[in-house]
């Protein structure tokens, strides 16, 4: 629920908890220093999250949308803005304006065979959708989510992986570029991964998060696994400064991705996807 009346606005929210998951990445949960409620979002959906003397940058929400009391973000340090995120403590505050953006298509999972394929930080984005789906377990056919990481010590939200691997009822199978330690799993690239998973293509819907170069071999994969274009779904990035279609700093081809987006359907965004800042 948006707490300000004008979207340019952020809100003061504080941080009530933080978990470091990785050397580079941490997942901050938030509470509007207000103390209103419900918190309201859809899987797939960003905020624009600003922090004072540094600037404002977009992050997708990765928390569980059924759960309104908190707001998770999953940060990972690549530059200025987004590294004095991941120092923030305990009871720091920030602004945060949101959620912006289309969300993932939840609507067409409906009894289909569902691919979650994932890359690096893209896992945090497509949280929300499998707490969705385990909520939901009986209205869906298979359960893939295939997850590929730099290396071990780069994976995302590990416990919970190890959790949804020890269940039966969804299949989670993880692959690293470069493995080390007592790493004994998959290593290469996670399009490997959809080559050997088993679903029903044509009853199959995927959706796709991570690096565009990840994103346009998954979806030629996906093909020739024989799922159509149009039921795969991917998450866009580009620099954004608005978040809601005005300035068009985020414009791809005829869209704005933060207004028609980030989340498109494969078919309608691909011709674009190879072009950066158009
Ligand atoms: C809709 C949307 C959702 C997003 N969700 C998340 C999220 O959940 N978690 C998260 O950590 N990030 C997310 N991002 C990316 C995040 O917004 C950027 O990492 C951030 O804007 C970088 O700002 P900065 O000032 O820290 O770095 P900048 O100074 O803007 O960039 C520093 C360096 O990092 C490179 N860089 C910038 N963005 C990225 C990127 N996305 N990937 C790799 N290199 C990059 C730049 O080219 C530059 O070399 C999302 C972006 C969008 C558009
Ligand atoms: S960020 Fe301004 S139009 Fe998208």
């Amino acid at each position: 629920m948006m707490l300000t009346q004008t979207p340019m606005v952020p809100d003061p929210y504080y941080v009530v908890r933080l978990q470091q998951e990785n050397r580079d990445t941490v997942t901050i949960e938030l509470a509007p220093t207000s103390g209103m409620n419900p918190l309201r979002f859809e899987p797939g959906q960003f905020n624009m999250l600003y922090t004072w003397g540094k600037g404002e940058i977009p992050i997708s929400l990765s928390g569980d949308a059924q759960y309104n009391r908190t707001l998770v973000h999953t940060i990972r340090a690549v530059g200025a803005i987004s590294q004095t995120m991941t120092r923030f403590e305990i009871g720091d505050v920030l602004g945060l304006r949101g959620p912006f953006g289309k969300a993932w298509p939840i609507e067409a999972l409906d009894s289909k065979d569902i691919v979650l394929v994932a890359g690096g930080i893209g896992l945090a984005p497509l949280r929300p959708v499998i707490y969705h789906l385990l909520a939901n377990r009986k209205k869906y056919g298979l359960v893939h989510v295939l997850y590929g990481a730099r290396s071990p010590k780069d994976l995302l939200f590990e416990t919970e992986l190890r959790q949804w691997r020890g269940r039966f009822d969804m299949n989670v199978d993880i692959t690293v570029d470069h493995s080390m330690g007592d790493w004994y799993g998959n290593v290469g690239v996670v399009t490997k991964l959809i080559d050997s998973a088993h679903f029903d293509a044509s009853e199959t819907v995927a959706l796709i998060c991570g690096p565009e170069i990840m994103m346009r071999f998954a979806t030629k994969s996906l093909q020739k696994r024989g799922v159509p274009f149009e039921q795969m779904y991917v998450s866009l990035e580009r620099n954004m400064k608005c978040g809601i279609g005005l300035c068009g700093h985020c414009q791809l081809g005829p869209t704005f991705i933060c207004r028609d987006g980030p989340v498109f359907r494969f078919d309608q965004i691909q011709t674009w996807l190879n072009r950066r800042e158009l």
